[in-house]
């Protein structure tokens, strides 16, 4: 799919319009970001994790205590697939853009906002990443949240999940990781509404905007003023509210947008 040319400048135009005036640039990113890595998305209708998870077996804290096993091993596989992948050239991009206005644009603000709990954004270099639904490779304990360091896990066999060690707590160790019905991580979130806020330009790239509250973000942006830019190869739930539509896989786009700055 060839990249939509003028849409492209029209994109590149407002970023550096922002970089140039010392705006705030929000990047708020989607599975699909980690998509070309070889991670599946939640809602391609074949391909989706939902299209063969049930997310209320696996994805709820009910589910968890219904069946704490096998909840265990779907994050433990979906863990080992995480690690056996790497960053692609949209996350580098991003990672780029930020290290571009640290040394090049120190008047301009940059924050990175993700839905994904893969850790892709920091291997590729990202510093600060506001990480709304959590991050797979920290745990902590079902009832009072006590962290727990995967250094301490004993080998398991049947034992799974382990208990949490923290004096006469006991509870099963679950990962760190945002489940249906549950909130998000209060700090997190309320920095990301204001980064919406105040952002001058939000890129929004990979997601279906489907899950609130991470959706109404580029709406927060967009009623404060913010132009919006779309990466996706479809059209989402947010496509109507953006100002500039760039169709095509996020690690084409991404790295022809930073060229173009
Ligand atoms: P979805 O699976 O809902 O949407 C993925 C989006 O990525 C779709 O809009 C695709 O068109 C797009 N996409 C696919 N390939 C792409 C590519 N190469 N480049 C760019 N975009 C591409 O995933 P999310 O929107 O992230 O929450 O889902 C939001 C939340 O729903 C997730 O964080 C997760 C899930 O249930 C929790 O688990 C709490």
């Amino acid at each position: 799919m060839a990249v939509d040319a003028p849409a492209l400048e029209t994109a590149a135009d407002h970023l550096k319009a922002a970089l140039k005036n010392g705006g705030n640039i929000v990047v708020f990113t989607g599975a699909g970001v980690s998509k070309e890595s070889g991670i599946p998305t939640f809602r391609d209708a074949q391909t989706g994790l939902w299209a063969s998870y049930d997310p209320q077996d696996l994805a709820t804290r009910e589910g968890f205590t219904q069946n704490p096993k096998l909840v265990w091993d779907w994050y433990d596989s979906r863990r080992n697939t995480v690690w056996d992948t790497t960053p692609n050239p949209a996350h580098q991009a991003i990672a780029e853009l930020e290290t571009l206005i640290e040394t090049s644009y120190p008047t301009c603000g940059f924050t990175l906002i993700t839905q994904n709990i893969d850790n892709l954004h920091r291997r590729a270099g990202s510093k600060a990443v506001l990480e709304l639904h959590g991050n797979i490779f920290r745990y902590k304990c079902l009832n009072y949240g006590h962290p727990y360091s995967p250094e301490l896990m004993p080998d398991l066999g049947e034992h799974r999940p382990p208990k949490c060690p923290h004096q006469n707590c006991n509870s099963d160790i679950r990962p760190d990781v945002v489940w249906f019905g549950e909130m998000l991580p209060t700090q997190t979130l309320e920095q990301a509404f204001t980064a919406a806020q105040e952002a001058t330009v939000m890129l929004v790239v990979g997601t279906s905007g489907v899950v609130h509250p991470a959706a109404s973000l580029p709406v927060v942006a967009n009623e404060a003023g913010a132009v919006l830019i779309e990466v996706n190869p479809e059209p989402s739930e947010l496509s109507l509210i953006m100002d500039c539509y760039l169709q095509g896989p996020a690690g084409k786009i991404l790295p022809t947008l930073m060229t173009e700055n």
